[in-house]
């Protein structure tokens, strides 16, 4: 297992350009099985994630010819099987499950393995599969695996229990190709949500009200298979942002869509960090009065909670109080304990987190638990004192494309060891 090393303490300086957003990759990716033919992608991101969907779409009977140095992918898709995904991949990554829309509406039928827990939480899938039922379905869950059937989609009014990136996807790449109309409720509005949906409308399907709580789609026969560029990574775009602002850099981050990351945009300017930018482009430079913020992860647009662990590193950096209300997942603090290791001062009561800011971090050796965790950490090690050890970096392997030559571009002293402790 890789690890880095991080010598703390420049500032970063300079440019970087953002990826493609990967939580828009994946399901578009898988939305490519809903038409026959060969579907081009651009600014698809090389990262573990997108290699473990590319072989779930495999499994399936799809083929792909990805050009990493490009970012360009190309799928070709004839008739579709369902394949059983076995539990390896939907273990290794939860998204394998958005195979499920395009399977049901393709083929009538869809086996995926049942996600279980996972480092940030329980993530249940029942809102998927309520929302599939609604549109005539029928669910049963066999031996761990979901088997889902139906003879034809028929579209229907579904009201989402609550707001979920990966259902409001899931369903309406069901429902594209259903029988009539579906009217989902309660819709996510992130980006990445959106994207998907400009791609099925590409593809010729009917959507009406992306980005918005209710999203009307009528149902077509047939899908073609098209060109189309992934919007750009918010998150990424987010992290650097944060890697600036934690190193009292002042850095620019280039192909970037700024109102989607306009949350974290607002906090960095609240600390007092002062913020520029053009249509493509956003800089962070420092400024000399710092002070504490407080977040709220919400559903878009509110504060993304995929930021806020890295937020919170920043966080310890600040002088004052800075607190942070985590509504989104139940347990993704598992930052906390490593950062304390690195000397923040953070308390925790049920989903709020009290961080005590102004500290020195310190270099001290470091476990990541999950992606935004382990960039928390490489955040952290950035502006600490001495040389910090981060193991388990196969986490941000899954979501950050090119992470330690990026940073290296930007001036960080980090180094990926090959083959370290595990
Ligand atoms: C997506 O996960 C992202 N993943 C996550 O990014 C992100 O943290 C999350 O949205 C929230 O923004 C991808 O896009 C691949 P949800 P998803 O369904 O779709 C509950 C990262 O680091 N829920 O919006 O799984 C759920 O438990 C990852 O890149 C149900 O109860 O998130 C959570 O509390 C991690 N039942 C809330 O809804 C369901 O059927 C929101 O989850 C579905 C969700």
């Amino acid at each position: 297992m890789d690890t880095y090393l991080i010598k703390g303490g420049k500032k970063l300086n300079g440019s970087v350009t953002i990826s493609g957003a990967k939580n828009a990759a994946l399901p578009i990716i898988v939305a490519s099985l809903l038409a026959e033919g060969t579907t081009v992608l651009h600014n698809v991101p090389n990262l573990k994630d997108i290699q473990t969907i590319l072989k779930v779409i495999e499994c399936l009977g799809a083929s792909y010819e990805f050009n990493t140095e490009h970012n360009t992918l190309k799928i070709h898709v004839n008739s579709l099987k369902n394949a059983e995904v076995p539990y390896d991949l939907v273990k290794t990554m939860r998204a394998s499950i958005y195979v499920m829309g395009p399977l049901l509406a393709r083929c009538g039928e869809a086996d995926v393995s049942l996600p279980g827990g996972c480092a940030i939480g329980e993530r249940p899938v029942d809102i998927h599969l309520s929302g599939f039922e609604a549109l005539g379905s029928t669910i049963t869950i066999e031996h761990g695996y979901i088997k889902a059937r139906v003879q034809k989609l028929q579209g229907n009014r579904f009201i989402m229990r609550k707001v979920s990136v990966g259902a409001t996807a899931n369903i309406m790449m069901a429902a594209v190709l259903a029988d009539g109309q579906t009217i989902l409720e309660n819709c996510a509005m992130e980006p990445d949500v959106v994207d998907l949906g400009n791609f099925l409308i590409k593809m010729g399907a009917k959507i009406q009200g992306l980005g918005t709580e209710r999203i009307i789609i009528t149902g077509v026969k047939k899908l073609k298979p098209v060109t189309y560029s992934i919007i750009p990574d918010r998150i990424e775009a987010g992290t650097f942002l944060i890697a600036g602002a934690i190193t009292r850099g002042n850095i620019t981050i280039n192909n970037v869509i700024p109102e989607h990351f306009q949350a974290c945009i607002n906090t960095l300017s609240e600390m007092g960090f002062v913020i520029s930018g053009g249509d493509s482009s956003v800089t962070i430079e420092p400024s000399k009065k710092l002070q504490g913020s407080m977040i709220r992860t919400l559903p878009y647009p509110g504060f993304p909670t995929d930021l806020q662990a890295p937020i919170m590193a920043l966080m310890c950096t600040i002088p004052g109080i800075s607190v942070i209300i985590e509504t989104i997942f139940e347990n993704r603090y598992t930052h906390v304990g490593e950062l304390r290791r690195m000397g923040a001062d953070i308390e925790i009561e049920g989903n709020v987190a009290v961080v005590k800011g102004g500290k020195q971090l310190q270099a001290a050796p470091v476990l990541m638990s999950d992606l935004r965790a382990g960039a928390s950490l490489v955040l952290a090690a950035l502006a600490a004192k001495g040389q910090t050890e981060i193991r388990r970096i196969y986490h941000t392997d899954r979501g950050y494309e090119n992470f330690e030559q990026k940073l290296q571009s930007l001036g960080a002293d980090i180094q990926r060891v090959k083959g370290g402790k595990p």
